[in-house]
């Protein structure tokens, strides 16, 4: 299978009003961990899916002469954190553009918002780069890429379709050297045809923001650091994986290396656990539908809901056992989706 490329925004003239969407990805080797809260650059490698459902579409215009930024998320005014954030992005590409004017951004979005299934990630690779047409910058998909990392890492993974690789970058240096070094890129996946079956067991937003719970991890958990040894090890052995289209082994690799993280988080201090009881339901559901030889394999990130990787020709089966796991929650089956792309401009 072909990753897909990144549309790549035609820079427009003047004042801009740009609408780009993107989806959601899902890491096979997980992103857990900081070297630079400021730059968002992480400790260590990581690798995604990108989704072909939950997209979310960002529509941002240049205003004539607003003093601030004004923000919709889904109709409504978005506030606090979220509004922060998005603020401080959009400074970013105004110091770039060397452009003051503020902007009107309509966000919709799709996906259940911090139930750990990266609402971040796909906002602000849509904001990258509705924004960067906006305000007239020129960037290529590896620059999109490091300018969605700054919104959020896991963002940097949305700019591209299929399966991709965020390189942690280079830390010694500069911060420009350092900022520089830190992009995704797409990856092959020769003739894996895969399926993501996504259980929701907890749709609300979670307890501890996956930022906080990082920086927490990495300030005290004694397992932090085999873990991010061990997963420069899973990202050689995942990409192998990959290229030789090897499900069974892309996913028993996924599975360990997003355990693992999950328990650097168990001996963090204080621990930081996401796995519910319906989490482990669902996990043993698994389990069985492994040892009845359906290779399905889980993942999960900062939330309780649980992700199955397995074929495609597999996913109805993987759905309806995990339905029967966590009865009352939502199932979703995903495929590899495209990457994040400007739907429109007018200049
Ligand atoms: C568990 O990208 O949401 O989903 O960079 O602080 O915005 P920030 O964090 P975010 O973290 C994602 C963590 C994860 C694993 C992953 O997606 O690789």
């Amino acid at each position: 299978m072909r990753s897909e490329q990144l549309v790549r925004p035609r820079v427009p003239d003047g004042a801009a009003d740009a609408t780009a969407v993107a989806h959601p990805n899902i890491a096979l080797i997980k992103y857990w961990g900081k070297s630079d809260e400021r730059l968002f650059l992480p400790r260590t490698d990581s690798l995604s899916m990108t989704l072909d459902i939950f997209p979310t579409t960002t529509r941002v215009r240049l205003a004539d002469e607003a003093e601030h930024d004004t923000l919709t998320f889904n109709g409504r005014p978005a506030t606090g954190e979220a509004a922060r954030r998005i603020v401080a992005f959009l400074d970013l590409v105004r110091e770039r553009a060397g452009l003051g004017r503020r902007a009107v951004v309509d966000t919709e979005n799709t996906v259940p918002t911090g139930a750990g299934l990266a609402s971040s990630a796909s906002g602000f690779a849509a904001l990258a780069v509705a924004a960067a047409a906006a305000y007239g910058l020129d960037l290529d998909a590896a620059a999109l890429s490091r300018l969605a990392r700054r919104g959020s890492g896991s963002a940097s993974r949305s700019v591209f379709g299929g399966f991709a690789v965020w390189h942690a970058g280079t830390t010694t240096g500069t911060a420009t050297q350092a900022d520089l070094s830190s992009y995704a890129e797409p990856v092959e996946a020769g003739g894996l045809d895969p399926a993501l079956v996504i259980a929701v067991v907890n749709a609300g937003p979670k307890e501890v923001s996956s930022r906080e719970a990082m920086r927490r991890t990495v300030d005290t958990s004694p397992l932090y650091e085999p873990w991010a040894l061990s997963s420069k090890a899973d990202l050689a052995d995942m990409r192998a994986a990959l290229s030789r289209g090897d499900l069974p082994a892309v996913g028993e690799i996924a599975e360990r290396n997003a355990l693992g993280m999950h328990a650097t988080m168990l001996a963090a201090r204080p621990a930081v656990r996401y796995i519910s009881p319906a989490s482990l339901t669902v996990l043993d559901s698994v389990l069985r539908l492994r040892q009845d030889g359906v290779p399905a394999y889980v993942t999960m990130d900062a939330g309780p809901n649980v992700k199955v990787l397995c074929r495609r020709a597999d996913a109805e089966r993987v759905a309806e056992t995990v339905r029967g796991a966590a009865p009352g929650g939502a199932v979703h089956i995903a495929k590899p989706g495209p990457g994040a792309r400007l739907l429109s401009e007018d200049g």
